[in-house]
């Protein structure tokens, strides 16, 4: 089912908490909504299933249409095919496994199909052998996947999910975004995911739209996301690494990045360097594009360590270039400790350089 929203806005009150949204979803993508607490993504989640009614907008599902402030026209939740898991897992504690699964269908009136649809369900999230038990003699993890069986057992053609493992424990977790990604796309629904976790969004999505103040910020692939962010909200919001600002210069025929008063970085000749002299530019410097080492060499730049994680398989280091407080963010294979001297050089080819909006700056001597 492909979902197309257009204009959808909604206030609480005199807060605004959706500016206009368009936004298009093809049939059978996994969608990951991210963006920072308050940015308004269970409020577009809840609008597009029909728990909250948005005040201006269209949305359709395919040729359907399901809500359209214009004409009047509104298709209750029960009617528009999706399924919905919530952060809280929202079982009824009085109700077994099975009658909470069953509850959908029921209300449907498929009363025929109950034990086969039920039964179904709780085999794909591996229940089978719990239909019997209440919520309370179930683990977290347990119950979610509950949760998960009711919102696919009548056959949805969406689900959606506002947060549904955050929370459950990191390994719990890991396992759970396993079985929900392989379950989505063995039953070809399509998902629309609500996070601000943005490792969950980059390993489960086909597609992140990102969200900020009510806005839609971009929408991409989280390859797009991570390696072409378009303004410096998403490069600050989504992946590791540094957002610095920079400035383009050009001197005798040479382009360069100037970091700070000191930094100089040459820049490779390649179409996004078509800035004038001058130019303030935003900077976007992942971990992987700079080589950090102890060994000293003329060729490379020197910086300070300022702290260390060690991430199992690697070293994340921050460290400042000497002469400016600007932090950058490395790997590194070797161990290195707070106040370390280092040397490092900056992959200029691959590193990521957006105009500053709106801003544009020519140093005067
Ligand atoms: N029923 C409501 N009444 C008043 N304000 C609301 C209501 N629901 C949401 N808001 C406000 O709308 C804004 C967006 O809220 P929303 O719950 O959509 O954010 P979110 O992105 O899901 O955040 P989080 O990551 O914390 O869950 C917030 O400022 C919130 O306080
Ligand atoms: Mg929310």
């Amino acid at each position: 089912m492909d979902i197309a929203l257009h204009g959808i806005e909604k206030s609480f009150g005199k807060l605004q908490a959706l500016k206009p949204i368009d936004l298009h979803i093809n049939n059978g993508d996994f969608v990951c909504l991210l963006g920072p607490s308050g940015c308004g993504k269970t409020t577009l989640l809840r609008i597009i299933g029909g728990l909250e009614n948005a005040d201006e907008g269209r949305i359709q599902f395919s040729d359907r249409l399901i809500f359209d402030q214009a004409k009047k026209i509104n298709v209750q939740p029960q009617k528009r095919k999706i399924g919905m898991v919530f952060q809280d897992f929202a079982l009824w504690p009085h109700m077994t496994v099975f009658e909470n699964v069953a509850y959908g269908l029921r209300a449907q009136g498929r009363k025929a199909e109950v034990k086969d649809k039920v039964s179904e369900a709780l085999a794909n999230v591996q229940l089978g052998e719990h239909a019997k038990r209440y919520p309370h003699q179930l683990s977290g993890g347990q119950q979610q996947r509950v949760a998960i069986a009711r919102a696919i057992a009548n056959d949805p053609e969406i689900i959606l999910m506002d947060e549904p493992l955050s929370a459950l424990d990191a390994t719990l977790r890991d396992e759970m975004r396993i079985l929900l990604q392989s379950l989505v796309k063995k039953l070809g629904m399509t998902a629309i995911y609500v996070t601000h976790d943005q490792h969950e969004a980059m390993t489960m999505a086909d597609q992140i739209v990102v969200m900020n103040d009510g806005n839609i910020m971009q929408q991409g692939s989280p390859e797009d996301v991570y390696r072409e962010p378009e303004n410096e909200t998403v490069a600050r919001f989504v992946g590791k690494g540094a957002v610095l600002e920079g400035m383009h210069r050009q001197a005798d025929g040479i382009d360069y990045l100037q970091l700070n008063h000191q930094t100089r970085l040459p820049l490779p000749q390649k179409e996004h360097v078509d800035f004038a002299d001058g130019t303030m530019l935003t900077v976007v410097i992942r971990p992987e594009q700079i080589n950090l080492t102890k060994a000293p060499a003329e060729t490379l730049l020197a910086g300070t360590v300022k702290t260390v994680s060690f991430l199992g398989e690697k070293y994340e280091v921050s460290f400042t270039v000497d002469g400016s407080d600007e932090l950058l963010f490395a790997n590194a294979k070797e161990r290195m400790a707070p106040g370390d001297q280092v040397y490092f050089n900056i992959d200029t080819k691959s590193i990521h350089i957006i105009e500053k909006d709106g801003m544009n700056y020519v140093e005067t001597a």
